[in-house]
């Protein structure tokens, strides 16, 4: 078998300022392209996951590894990190007043990229990427997160994600505030993003419901609890889990 994209291998993780132990050996293996869903009860962890794969400063890793391409990413920071293709989709959240979208994005594109892009060719990219997620050009002059409604918030990492085109895209909550429309808007965006793709992006989605998965089908589908991903299994376990909760899954943890 080839070398997946993405391996965590009993990862352990702690709050660094105060020793707490979040994570309590996360295994995760994620092949190139494929589509990973974590779902899991509020405070399991899965947040945390993302932010650990990020390089969040929050938190230490006391044990076990991430591998990307094979190779250990626990020395790299946040931005080597990115530079490697691992997006976040929280990675900005804090609003920036005063920077355009337009200007962070191209902010953001240069330094992937490692060289300056042409203004006019990065304004047709963007003007592209904008219809292809049949968003207001508008948007693209206001502020970062700057009074954005939760729905444009997500609108605006689907836009990030469209311009950044990363290898792995880690998107935390994406279906959280989100109204039927809109949620059916950023999921037909992760998908086009996919299909328009040159490599194959691999996603790994975390939610706290099936209903995004309707919009997303996910290959794996994995339960965490805990600290830990207690269960993996197909599209279906997310159907599964719906139907009988949480409940099951600590049961299925105990048994
Ligand atoms: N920086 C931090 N400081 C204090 N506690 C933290 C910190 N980060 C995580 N925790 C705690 O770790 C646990 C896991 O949090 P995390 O945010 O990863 O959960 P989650 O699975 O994403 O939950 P939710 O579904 O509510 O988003 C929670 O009890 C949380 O309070
Ligand atoms: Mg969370």
């Amino acid at each position: 078998m080839a070398e997946p994209l993405l391996k965590i291998v009993n990862l352990h993780a702690e709050i660094a300022e105060t020793g707490t132990e979040i994570l309590k050996g996360v295994n995760l293996e994620i092949g190139e392209g494929e589509i990973h869903a974590i779902m899991g009860p509020n405070g399991s962890g899965k947040s945390t996951l993302s932010k650990v794969i990020s390089g969040h400063p929050a938190y230490e890793v006391t044990d076990g590894d991430i591998l990307f391409r094979g190779e250990s990413i626990l020395d790299k920071e946040p931005d080597e990190r990115a530079h490697a293709g691992i997006f976040l989709a929280f990675q900005y959240p804090v609003e920036i007043p005063g920077v355009s979208i337009a200007n962070f994005l191209r902010t953001a594109l240069n330094s992937k990229r490692g060289e300056e892009i042409d203004i006019f060719d990065f304004q047709d990219l963007m003007t592209s990427k904008m219809e292809m997620l049949s968003m207001d050009p508008v948007f693209a002059q206001r502020a970062v997160n700057d009074g954005f409604s939760g729905g444009e918030k997500k609108r605006n990492e689907i836009l990030q994600l469209a311009m950044l085109e990363p290898t792995l895209a880690v998107m935390d909550e994406t279906d959280s505030g989100l109204d039927i429309d809109a949620l059916k808007i950023v999921s037909a965006g992760i998908n086009k993003v996919k299909e328009q793709h040159e490599t194959d992006m691999a996603v790994l989605l975390i939610t706290h419901y099936q209903r995004m998965l309707n919009y997303i089908t996910p290959d794996f589908v994995h339960v965490m609890l805990n600290g830990r991903v207690i269960r993996s299994g197909g599209a279906e376990l997310a159907l599964e889990l719906e139907e009988r909760g949480y409940e099951w899954a600590r049961e299925l943890e105990l048994a």
